[in-house]
């Protein structure tokens, strides 16, 4: 039986697809391993989206040299944005690559490597193989949806970092073109998955133990599905009591998918990432507060908090917007939790637009902030329009002045848990860094991390009961 070995960086569209590539290479009939040393086939899914995340794989790819030279019939392939962005670029940075694969071609990975494998194990040398098509992504009708169609509901449990959590693809693409992003580039326009097929996936996972789904796109908002109503009625396999939430022109919006899942029993907490501010509607933030199964988390990538910075990044809103946004939400939903992305250093920002985006942290609260030093990429807008002209170092200065304020920030709301009860899901150990005695970790329904004591294993994947009673920037500390 032939091994294989993956390694995943990136986004969760990512870890999703790793997930898919495994389902399909071990229904092929190959194993998984967990050491590389092990296998006959490495894989990579790559990342595009700062410099660093492609560097650091293509220096992973050119360690394997003296892999290859001891295995040469055992196979290095390349998936991801990376292998749609570089295509043909990576043979020739490594010609012992094997094998280049883009998103929209995921089912043909298994094929590809076993044809791969079983020519170079009777000795005959092979070409790499480069499938990556973009047209495939962009084409409505074409296989790449049937691929997913197909793909993603064929997933295994085993596949999953656990039994009791899966992530759940409700679009692909971007159409969203911000000019510092590779995304829409390597992943294709926005598209939205059908309601059918996503109910009844969340039903199948809900049925093989499923506790909490995370609905994934990039910008999950802005689902639509076109939906005569007669259809929503047969063939959406739900109860339908709630389809008086639908659109009025037969359009399935995030909100319905979220009243719609809701509706399922056994599923006990569903999340959605990522949102774009331009299109939260009062449907969604509704849905997240009357909901009880739907996390009162939401992650709102600002960016920055300069109005000539977001221009130049065709961010489609102003500060004041955002704003209004975040003053909408405290009100509706009292208890969210928001987060955000930020990027420092981006072309041209200047001190003053740095410091407009630190007022906005502070203004806005952030339960947590992702902040990213801005990484040109080749054949986005940015870099056609502007010159990367922050320096490294102030970049770095920038990045972690604005940590610092977020930290802060985040000591204050977590401190305000010490006495209170939370409900989590248990979703893992982690070790304690002063006895190195073994304790449990799991996550509110807003999205914080809790650990606290306990002397088995067997509460990973139940929701249970804590009382907080100490808080760190990142984490709540409680006992049952
Ligand atoms: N679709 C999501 C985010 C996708 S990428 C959104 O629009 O919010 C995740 C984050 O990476 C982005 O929010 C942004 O903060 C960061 N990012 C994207 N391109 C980048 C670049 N060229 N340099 C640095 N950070 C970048
Ligand atoms: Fe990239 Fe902007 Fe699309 Fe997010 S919304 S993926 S940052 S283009
Ligand atoms: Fe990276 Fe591709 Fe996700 S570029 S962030 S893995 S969509």
């Amino acid at each position: 039986m032939y091994k294989f070995f993956i390694e995943t960086v990136g986004c969760q569209m990512n870890q999703l697809d790793s997930e898919l590539a495994v389902s399909g290479l071990t229904r092929a009939g190959l194993e998984r391993v967990m050491d590389y040393a092990f296998a006959d086939v490495i894989i990579f899914n790559t990342c595009s989206i700062r410099q660093h995340a492609e560097d650091k794989v293509y220096s992973a790819i050119g360690r394997l040299k003296q892999w290859k030279l001891q295995k040469p019939f055992g196979v290095i392939g390349v998936i991801g944005c990376m292998a749609q962005k570089d295509q043909g670029k990576i043979i020739s940075r490594a010609p012992h690559v094997d094998l280049v694969l883009g998103p929209g071609q995921l089912d043909l990975l298994a094929e590809t490597i076993y044809r791969l494998l079983e020519t170079k194990s009777v000795g005959v040398s092979t070409q790499p193989e480069i499938l990556v098509s973009l047209q495939r992504l962009k084409d409505d009708h074409s296989a790449v949806k049937e691929s997913f169609r197909l793909f993603d509901p064929a997933r295994k449990v085993e596949s999953r970092k656990n039994r009791f959590q899966a992530l759940v693809r409700i679009m692909f693409g971007c159409n969203k073109f911000c000019t510092y992003c590779i995304v829409p580039k390597v992943r294709g326009p926005e598209q939205s998955r059908s309601p059918v097929e996503i109910l009844n996936e969340v039903r199948q996972l809900v049925d093989q133990g499923v506790k909490e789904i995370t609905f994934i796109g990039q910008t999950v908002n802005s689902y639509k599905y076109f939906m005569p109503r007669g259809n929503i009625v047969t063939k959406i396999p739900i109860p339908l009591k709630d389809v008086g939430v639908v659109g009025g022109d037969d359009i399935i919006r995030l909100s319905d998918l979220l009243y719609m899942s809701s509706e399922i029993n056994g599923l006990r907490r569903i999340k959605f990432v990522t949102n774009y501010p331009v299109g939260m509607g009062d449907d969604l933030l509704s849905a997240v507060r009357n909901l009880p199964n739907v996390s009162k988390y939401l992650h709102i990538p600002v960016q920055s908090g300069s109005d000539a910075v977001l221009k130049r990044m065709k961010r489609q809103y102003s500060v004041a917007e955002y704003k209004e946004l975040i003053d909408k939400i405290y009100e509706t939903i009292p208890d969210a939790a928001v987060t955000s992305d930020f990027i420092v250093g981006f072309c041209g920002e200047t001190e003053d637009e740095f410091r407009e985006t630190v007022e906005l942290v502070r203004y806005c609260r952030f339960k947590n902030s992702f902040v990213f030093k801005y990484s040109e990429r080749p054949d986005t807008r940015s870099a056609e329009l502007y010159a990367d002209d922050v320096d490294e170092s102030t970049k770095k200065r920038r990045n972690n002045e604005l940590l610092d304020v977020q930290e802060e920030i985040c000591l204050e709301l977590n401190r305000k848990f010490i006495g209170r009860k939370v409900e989590i899901l248990v979703d893992g150990e982690t070790k304690n860094y002063d006895d190195g005695k073994v304790q449990l970790s799991g996550r509110t329904s807003c999205d914080r991390i809790v650990v606290f004591d306990a002397d088995n294993s067997d509460l990973i994947g139940q929701f249970i009961e804590i009382e907080i009673n100490n808080a760190s920037p990142f984490t709540l500390f409680g006992c049952r």
